[in-house]
């Protein structure tokens, strides 16, 4: 455990030995994860102090930053990731954390005992855990990504053993994913949706953000905006296909490439009332995605 970490009112534990021994001296109480690649914003903030509300005094909110491989391409930004691990202890402890865990890889994905042996750490694969989301949206555009994430997830949930995990709405097909992830092989787990957090100009916040020029910036206004107006739309009566072409249009005008645009009915029953439109662009070099709950009269048609 790093002492040098006390002063900014946060725990910063990094190998699996900190993790377990913190886990023991802090065994009693309700325990919540919030899983994070760092770069820690207002989003993950939100995340944070909602795991903190909700435990109250007596919980323990841990925050858990791995930028993980597995979930990242050839050719995507693993390499330029923002690492900012200072400020994110100091964010994560003004939101009211009580530890931040940053593994290493190896604790992560530890190499099999001999060469070419079994890897310690089995892939999940989307396929197995939600058949209808393996492939589209997301996974159409990033093959093999939510393999990656449900796998690290998952290991993040058996070394960590919370009772509640947090993730965000923007990231919606994830937050579906991992739900049913924990459905399957931590019954006991809640998983506990958080809605997206957005800057002034509507634009959700996203630690890839840094990357876009003043130009980019103004230009992912567009994104938030066409969904806002497919929404007033789909609440108009406007069809599914109608809205989606209008969204795309708008986009597109706005200078942003497309990469899906979709009505899809609800995915997390009880929760997002008639459904969800979610969107994904490139702006730049880098890619947004954001999403918006269907209202009950906006049901897709
Ligand atoms: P990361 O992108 O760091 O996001 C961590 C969590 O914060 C996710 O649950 C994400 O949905 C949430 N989040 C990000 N931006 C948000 C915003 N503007 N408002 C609300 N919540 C927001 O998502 C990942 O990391 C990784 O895939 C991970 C789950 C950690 C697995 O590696």
């Amino acid at each position: 455990m790093s002492d040098s970490a006390q002063p900014m009112g946060v725990v910063l534990l990094s190998g699996l030995d900190d993790l377990h021994g913190w886990r023991a001296t802090h065994g009693g109480g309700t325990r919540a994860l919030v899983p994070t690649m760092g770069a820690l914003h207002a989003g993950h903030a939100a995340l944070i102090a909602r795991a903190r509300a909700d435990l109250g005094g007596d919980g323990r909110v841990l925050v858990s930053i791995f930028v993980n491989p597995r979930q990242f391409a050839a050719g995507e930004d693993l390499a330029r990731y923002p690492r900012t691990l200072a400020a994110d202890c100091r964010l994560a402890a003004a939101a009211g954390a009580d530890a931040v865990w940053a593994p290493s890889v190896a604790d992560i994905y530890p190499a099999p005992a001999d060469e070419g042996g079994t890897p310690s750490v089995p892939t999940i694969h989307a396929m197995t855990v939600r058949p209808d989301l393996a492939d589209r949206w997301e996974a159409a555009a990033r093959p093999h990504h939510f393999d990656g994430v449900l796998t690290v997830v998952n290991r993040l949930f058996e070394v960590t053993q919370p009772d509640l995990a947090y993730f965000g709405e923007k990231d919606y097909q994830q937050l579906v994913l991992v739900t049913a992830l924990a459905a399957q092989r931590f019954p006991a787990l809640q998983v506990v949706p958080v809605p997206t957090v957005r800057d002034d100009d509507g634009v959700a916040l996203s630690s890839r953000n840094v990357f876009l020029t003043d130009d980019e910036r103004r230009q992912a206004r567009a994104l938030p905006a066409a969904l806002g107006a497919a929404a007033t739309a789909l609440a108009a009566g406007r069809p599914a296909d109608w809205v989606c072409a209008d969204v795309r249009g708008r986009l597109t005008k706005a200078g942003l490439e497309v990469d899906y645009v979709a009505v899809s009915p609800p995915l997390l029953p009880g929760f997002d009332g008639a459904g969800r439109l979610l969107a994904a662009v490139r702006c730049g070099s880098v890619r947004l995605l954001d999403t918006r709950a269907v209202g009950r009269d906006e049901r897709t048609r």
